[in-house]
């Protein structure tokens, strides 16, 4: 069995930079189109100019026949300036600002200590109808943690939304039945992003026959009656809600720790998961609207014109592989669940394979 689907985009990736951007780029660069790459490196990239540089780094370390295009995002501290954060919207050196609420998450520290600080920044966004990327979490230790997207919506998603009601935002990598619930409500100036691993994993996930550190990321796996929402909003055909895997490598030393890292590598699995969770959904046929159409039409930018095939194999896939960077290795995302669908790489086609 054969599907053939416009190529996807991946609207919310952590590339990193130096060697395990050198390791991973390539995964997300063989199944994907574009990509909306993650600005939470240390230091942050918080100005255009940085945004360009990275992008280039970005560039640089893709195979030569490549054709993946990054989408970069700038990072919102309490003293990003509106009038630079236009200006690199203007000249093209990012499409996006993302709005990290400081310590909610990997590299957040200089994120933003209280919104009010940044009303202007929202403003500038409003006007230019560029999208503010929300990591939809409150960070306050007090807060339940399987409460912090909640708590977020009503507490801090409200007021941005009524200081500016024409801001579009991107509510990312959203775990909750209420954050399907407000973004229904709230269209099209509200989307979301899913990932592929919170349409698989419930709660139970990170803890079953012992503690789990690669199943384990921010916002936190929720409920099965959450996963099942995601589920809905994915395969149900509605435009806003879009593929962001938020594939986001760490070395394993990093989780497999006493104080391990938040954060999931899907990135050489996700299509192929994706398929699987679709077709068992009975929504095949919706594969390519949440992939490829969806977030492209939020961000304003023509679905991709080239195609992808999936070929479902009888036998399962073999494993990946996890990447090697020095003496370390990055742990690719184990879906639990054998995958037969498999993307048809371009060498292979070339090869007749
Ligand atoms: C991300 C990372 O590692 O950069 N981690 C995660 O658990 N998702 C950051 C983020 O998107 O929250
Ligand atoms: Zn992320």
């Amino acid at each position: 069995m054969m599907l053939q689907i416009r190529k996807p985009d991946d609207m919310h990736l952590h590339l990193r930079d130096g060697a395990i951007l050198e390791s991973v780029v390539a995964a997300s660069a063989a199944d994907f189109g574009r990509a909306l790459v993650m600005p939470n490196l240390l230091p942050p990239i918080t100005t255009g100019a940085m945004a360009a540089a990275y992008r280039n780094r970005i560039l640089a370390a893709l195979p030569n026949s490549s054709t993946f295009k990054p989408l970069m995002a700038i990072y919102l501290t309490d003293e990003t300036d509106p009038a630079e954060v236009k200006a690199a919207v203007k000249c093209g050196h990012a499409v996006a600002v993302k709005l990290y609420p400081a310590g909610a998450t990997t590299n957040s520290t200089s994120g933003v200590t209280d919104i009010s600080n940044v009303r202007g920044v929202f403003e500038a966004l409003a006007e230019t109808g560029t999208p503010l990327c929300v990591h939809g979490e409150v960070a306050e230790f007090d807060v339940d943690i399987f409460d912090r997207e909640k708590v977020f919506i009503e507490k801090v998603l409200e007021r941005i939304r009524a200081w500016e009601p024409r801001l579009r935002i991107v509510l990312e990598h959203v775990t909750t039945a209420e954050g399907i619930e407000y973004v229904r409500s709230n269209r099209p100036r509200v989307a979301a992003t899913i990932t592929v691993h919170h349409l698989i994993i419930n709660r139970n996930h990170i803890f079953r026959g012992g503690l789990q550190p690669h199943n384990y990321c921010l916002p936190v796996a929720k409920r099965e009656h959450h996963r099942l929402a995601l589920i809905g909003a994915a395969t149900g055909g509605e435009t806003s809600f879009f593929l962001g895997t938020d594939s986001a490598p760490h070395l394993a030393t990093d989780k497999e720790c006493a104080s391990g890292c938040a954060g999931i590598y899907t990135a050489p699995v996700a299509v192929s998961c994706l398929a699987h969770i679709f077709e068992d959904a009975g929504a095949l046929n919706e594969l390519e609207k949440f992939a490829s159409v969806h977030g492209a039409h939020f961000y304003r930018l023509e679905p991709n014109s080239e195609f992808i095939e999936l070929r479902k194999r009888e036998t399962p896939l073999q494993d990946v592989g996890n990447p090697i960077v020095g003496d370390d290795r990055i742990v690719v995302f184990d879906p639990g669940f054998d995958l037969h669908w498999e993307p048809v790489r371009k060498e292979e086609n070339a090869n007749g394979r």
